[in-house]
């Protein structure tokens, strides 16, 4: 199915960190693909704005090997790379200082949608911000994008709304959290407010229990220095995980404007009840045969820092009280799998008497790899010799329905940045969701170092601690295999 492209207007994009990691790996290269695809008018101005003293030229360099290297192949034309190209600028910036901001002013067009990409770490959001405005860079209809971490607590985070608040309005910003840019995340919202089947069953009448795990192969690499200051609570949990849970629990937005959407998710947000410490369960990956322990990544022989967590929590609200949630996330485990398992109770009353080993429906929504959907179904064992139930999953493919490769699932930064140029906030997260977050957060966090608590030792390529297995077993249940 050829999808519909819709082009955006044309528009300046300064990209501040624009010789960075992020910008190399996921903001360039998706900004080629939507030129590509033709979203992108050829007039646009992306304007690299970074230390390094680039010139145009050596910045087209950089971003042409940025495209060869994170592109996929069959998306690599020469002759629309070359037009891209055209697209690029580069700006010498002093964050701090003076430097280039009359040069990147001259650059600005006039009436012509003005973005700023700050990606870069948040002790330059308010520096960069106040600039934009001191040379008159910014505007009234300037958009600001900013990248998480937001904050390390509720404290931080509110500083730093606080600083973007001098320059900018709340419909001007923009905080990524690129979970919400996944095609499969966004079709949480399609699936259940787009089709009648689900909803009536949506809450703790019906469900059980929901499970959402985040499991990765790799481990903390590189990044160990940041890492270690977060650890997976601050990493995935407040930002990642919470968008998850939020779409998957919040009530029906009245409408899929950004403020409707926005609103219930921060409901579900504050009705989260408090953790308790008998409810979650830390892990950290010892050495394998793949690599190294997690301290030794990190560099830290004394590391706390979780490379894994399972916690339970509940939503103390009419929809859901009574239905816990659990929610997994680890580094270095058996597999990479993203899911979402909502487990539906038994019927009521069995009319085929006692089934031994039955369980029930389980509405599974894999984000990644293979996106799709899965049910668990009950149908009859066939052939002859009484009733006898056995479960069948119901199976689909999002690749396969939709008769597309891979490839042709659009990458979670090319939707989030084609949306800030059409100014549509609604995969964006408000400030007082990101501050409901960690309100939620916090006193998880003070509560393991207030008793100095260790993270449990795991072997890389499993599912994490045992702890973790009986976080479930106890209330009768089991995850999710990780495969
Ligand atoms: C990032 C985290 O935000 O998300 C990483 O900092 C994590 O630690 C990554 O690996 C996972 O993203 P994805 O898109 O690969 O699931």
């Amino acid at each position: 199915m050829v999808s519909r492209v819709i082009p955006v207007d044309t528009f300046d994009l300064v990209i501040f960190g624009g010789t960075g990691d992020l910008a190399r790996r996921k903001i360039l290269p998706g900004l080629y693909v939507r030129f590509l695809a033709g979203q992108i008018p050829e007039d646009a101005r992306i304007v690299g704005a970074a230390r390094s003293e680039f010139d145009d030229d050596g910045y087209r360099s950089f971003v042409s090997e940025s495209i060869a290297e994170f592109v996929a192949k069959s998306k690599q034309d020469k002759t629309a790379i070359s037009e891209f190209l055209k697209c690029i600028h580069y700006v010498p910036i002093d964050a701090l200082g003076k430097g280039g901001w009359p040069d990147l002013a001259k650059l600005m067009r006039l009436d012509t949608i003005r973005a700023f990409y700050l990606s870069v770490g948040p002790r330059l959001f308010g520096p960069l911000a106040e600039r934009l405005h001191a040379h008159g860079i910014a505007n009234d209809k300037s958009r600001i994008v900013v990248e998480k971490p937001f904050g390390r607590d509720l404290k931080s985070a509110c500083a730093l709304n606080a600083v973007l608040a001098e320059s900018f309005e709340e419909h001007q910003i923009y905080r990524i959290d690129h979970y919400l840019g996944k095609e499969t995340v966004q079709n949480l919202m399609a699936v259940r407010f787009g089709n009648i089947l689900f909803e009536p069953l949506w809450n703790s009448q019906y469900v059980d229990h929901i499970q959402i795990t985040v499991a990765e192969t790799v481990g903390v690499g590189g990044r160990g220095g940041y890492y270690d200051k977060s650890g997976a609570m601050r990493d995935m949990v407040q930002n990642h995980m919470m968008q998850l849970l939020c779409l998957i629990a919040m009530e029906p937005p009245s409408t899929f404007e950004p403020d409707a959407v926005r609103d219930e998710k921060l409901k579900v947000i504050r009705a989260l009840d408090p953790v308790e410490s008998h409810e979650i369960v830390r892990g950290q990956y010892l050495e394998g045969e793949n690599g190294a322990s997690y301290q030794i990544e990190a560099e830290n022989p004394d590391s706390h820092a979780e490379s894994f967590i399972a916690l339970r929590t509940h939503i103390s609200n009419w929809r859901w009280n009574g239905t816990p949630i659990y929610l997994r996330t680890g580094k270095r485990l058996r597999a990479r799998v993203s899911e979402i398992a909502v487990v539906f109770k038994d019927p009521p009353h069995s009319i085929f008497g006692p089934q031994e080993g039955r369980r029930g429906n389980v509405l599974v929504i894999r984000l990644q790899p293979d996106e799709g959907m899965n049910l668990r179904v009950t149908i009859k064992e066939p052939g002859p010799g009484g009733m006898r139930l056995i479960e069948v999953p119901l199976d689909m493919s999002f690749a396969e329905a939709l008769g597309n490769d891979g490839d042709d699932i659009p990458d979670a930064y090319e939707r989030l940045i084609m949306d800030v140029i059409r100014g549509n906030q609604t995969l964006f997260m408000r400030g007082d969701e990101v501050e409901a977050a960690w309100a939620w957060t916090d006193p998880i966090i003070a509560a393991w170092e207030d008793r100095h608590d260790k993270p449990k030792p795991y072997d890389p390529g499993s599912s994490g601690p045992e702890d973790s297995l009986m976080l479930l077993h106890r209330d009768g249940r089991r995850w999710r295999e990780i495969r």
